[in-house]
């Protein structure tokens, strides 16, 4: 009688494993999938001004356009349209003083384009950065005394800003000055005001970066003098970013932010596994403007090396990503599905 014989104990040496076998058809590797993008998870950028009608396309950032209020409706329902989870508001006023007074103004482009949004009923997060930079007659997020950023100073200006958007039917606020103590001034004066159901995006470790300056073309933003390293962080710091972050979780953040967010994918790593807050990276104009000029020139596709970089923040951590890249991924991500 023929017994079976136990089958021999395999000895998996390195040559003899195949990871390959899991890449061998579409269905195989989508099924393997280690990290899915969702239309949802992204939050679109939009540049907003006053008046109706107006539509200034941003050189540097190619499909994007200075948006008045109803246009920015416009845009908003196609993003509304694709799944695209919110968008983040940036108002660059008619004026700008020394104070940044613009940025609390009821009648400014973002409380403008806010009710707007509200009215128009879309269902889309509606989230409004707080910052002087684009109200400052100088380009600087606070105001400035005896030649410096004067953090307390600049504090209320922006509480006063986040309550006057709460208002107008922000459901986030996202202060991106850099002021210490920032979070704190904004959630005790939304509170005061009645707002305590107004969520508080922190750009918690903001770098100051090289990134950045197709959104200051963008915003008329650049600094009239010296940088923003005295306020923004040292790129070089990965303590201190967390350092950032345990403090705005302190003071009352919602949802922590990254920035800029190729630059930082360590600090996405270690903010997801130390952090039980929403985390979201802010993938920034000049990341975007590589792309589009890489893509231009043939160098580079555009979609392929798009969906790659998006994933990747994704990996490392995020569960939102603000990108001007939102409507274009949504609609790449319906095309992938298709097929
Ligand atoms: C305002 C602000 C900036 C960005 C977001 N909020 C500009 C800056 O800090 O100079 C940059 C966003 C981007 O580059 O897309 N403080």
């Amino acid at each position: 009688m023929g017994r079976i014989a136990a089958p021999a104990a395999r000895v998996r040496t390195p040559g003899s494993e195949r990871p390959r076998r899991l890449r061998r058809t579409a269905a195989l590797r989508s099924l393997v999938k280690g990290t899915r993008l969702s239309a949802g998870q992204f939050v679109m950028p939009l540049f907003v001004v006053s008046g109706r009608d107006r539509s200034e396309p941003i050189g540097s950032l190619p499909g994007h356009a200075r948006l008045s209020a109803d246009r920015a409706v416009a845009k908003a329902r196609e993003l509304a349209q694709l799944g695209v989870g919110g968008v983040l508001l940036f108002g660059i006023p008619d004026h700008k003083d020394d104070e940044g007074s613009g940025a609390a103004d009821p009648g400014g482009p973002v409380p403008t384009a806010l009710r707007a949004l509200r009215e128009a009923g879309l269902p889309l997060v509606l989230a409004a950065d707080v910052c002087l930079c684009e109200y400052t007659s100088h380009g600087h997020c606070g105001v400035i005394a005896d030649g410096e950023v004067d953090n307390d100073a600049t504090l209320p200006l922006l509480a006063e800003a986040a309550v006057v958007y709460a208002g107008a039917g922000a459901d986030i606020v996202g202060p991106s000055g850099m002021m210490d103590g920032q979070v704190a001034a904004i959630r005790e004066a939304l509170d005061g005001g009645g707002h305590t159901g107004t969520a508080i995006m922190a750009y918690a470790s903001k770098a100051a970066s090289a990134f950045y300056s197709p959104f200051r073309e963008a915003a008329g933003s650049a600094p009239a003098f010296g940088d923003r390293r005295g306020y923004q962080m040292d790129y070089s710091n990965a303590r201190e970013a967390m350092r950032e972050m345990e403090l705005d979780v302190r003071e009352g953040a919602d949802i922590l932010m990254v920035k800029p967010a190729l630059t930082s994918l360590d600090l996405l790593v270690r903010a997801s596994k130390r952090f039980d807050l929403p985390l979201a990276a802010y993938h920034v104009s000049g990341e975007v403007a590589m792309l589009e000029a890489a893509a231009e020139r043939g160098w580079l596709d555009r979609k392929a090396a798009g969906l790659e970089v998006l994933t990747a923040i994704v990996r490392a951590g995020a569960d939102i990503v603000i990108t001007y890249l939102a409507a274009d991924a949504a609609r790449w991500l319906q095309e992938d599905s298709a097929r």
